[in-house]
């Protein structure tokens, strides 16, 4: 079979490792034959792809990043975009498209599986917001970089009695900041599925400062937004998918608490170094069990599917059950989240 991949999106460590995985049971086990759309669907838009072969990614196992490139292009936009992406498709021959990518990606992959176009999905984002897997590749690795730096800022804070603000990424969910919250010891969490009251958060502040600790780590993700009428957080630059650009709310926050407490406090913003650099362990396994199971797929003919973990397992889900909600962060998890803050 001619089998082209892409990936779109934000990228994410674990990209290469399941191209990787796709490319070498692909032509090991069947022979087919490799091509990559530069750029994720502007590639396939303006029909620019690579040869790709096991050769291609020798050494890129632990390597960050996308070898094929990545953008937030997005052919849904346009009117004939879509029937564009399955011209393309038609006139370079290729059987089978895998699209490796988040929401926006894989909804562009599920309206061009749903115009009868041969395409497989692989579940991307290190936010982990995608529903119908419990899991996706990059995710662990973002959680350890942001609990790594909270473990630092712990004896930074404490030498200068300070409280730090760690602002992590998660635009609509607050996966990353729960865990790295559990995981890093986190004096409060904020995330974006519950708006929070900055007063509350000063008075737990206070409270854990007045007991002797004078030090706190708050961990906010960068969805997070106060209850209406306590702050304002600007946000107006919009992507093509028509998401707002975030990446602030730590800065107002810090202000506000450094406002309402008197306490001196700093900021951290982890931002994009949350996504780059290599993979751990669990994401390369996870990317190269989901590259596997991805090319059997392709090879069954599953056609508008996803790859996905669920009970461990790697199964196949619909692509339009995995774009059609998000997955947010589980109440029962925020509430163990919950017991530390303050004290
Ligand atoms: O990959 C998803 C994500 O990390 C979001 O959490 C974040 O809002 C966004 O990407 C930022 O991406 P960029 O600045 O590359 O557009």
């Amino acid at each position: 079979m001619r089998v082209a991949m892409l990936t779109g999106g934000g990228d994410c460590p674990g990209l290469n490792a399941v191209m990787r995985a796709i490319v070498r049971k692909g032509e090991r086990r069947w022979g087919d034959e490799f091509i990559g759309f530069v750029d994720g669907w502007r590639g396939v838009l303006d029909g620019e792809t690579v040869p790709l072969d096991v050769g291609t990614f020798r050494g890129t196992l632990p390597r960050g990043g996308t070898v094929l490139g990545s953008s937030r292009t997005n052919p849904a936009k346009t009117d004939d975009g879509i029937a564009t992406c399955a011209d393309t498709l038609e006139r370079l021959g290729v059987d089978a498209l895998v699209a490796i990518g988040g929401e926006d990606t894989l909804g562009v992959a599920n309206e061009l599986a749903a115009a009868g176009a041969p395409v497989v999905g692989v579940p991307k984002t290190i936010d982990n917001d995608l529903s119908a897997t419990e899991l996706t590749f990059g995710f662990d690795t973002a959680v350890q970089i942001a609990t790594e730096a909270i473990d630092r800022l712990h004896t930074t804070a404490e030498s200068h009695h300070r409280v730090m603000v760690v602002e992590v990424m998660g635009r609509h969910a607050g996966h990353i900041a729960v865990w790295a919250g559990i995981a890093g010891g986190a004096t409060y969490t904020l995330i974006p599925e519950e708006r929070f009251d900055v007063d509350a958060v000063c008075a737990a502040l206070v409270q854990r400062h007045e007991m002797g600790r004078y030090a706190s780590i708050v961990v906010v993700a960068e969805g997070a937004q106060p209850v209406e009428g306590s702050f304002h957080v600007a946000r107006d630059e919009v992507d093509a998918f028509g998401h707002v650009r975030l990446g602030g709310i730590g800065n107002t926050l810090a202000n506000e608490i450094e406002a309402r407490t008197g306490y001196e406090t700093r900021v951290t913003i982890l931002g994009h170094v949350q996504r780059g650099g290599t993979p751990t362990a669990f994401d390369r396994v996870l990317a190269t069990r989901f590259g596997v199971a991805a090319i059997d797929a392709v090879h069954d003919q599953r056609w508008g599917t996803m790859v996905a973990l669920q009970a461990g397992e790697i199964v196949s889900v619909s692509l339009a059950e995995a774009v059609g909600t998000l997955k947010t962060v589980d109440p029962d998890l925020y509430d163990v989240a919950r017991v530390f803050f303050a004290g």
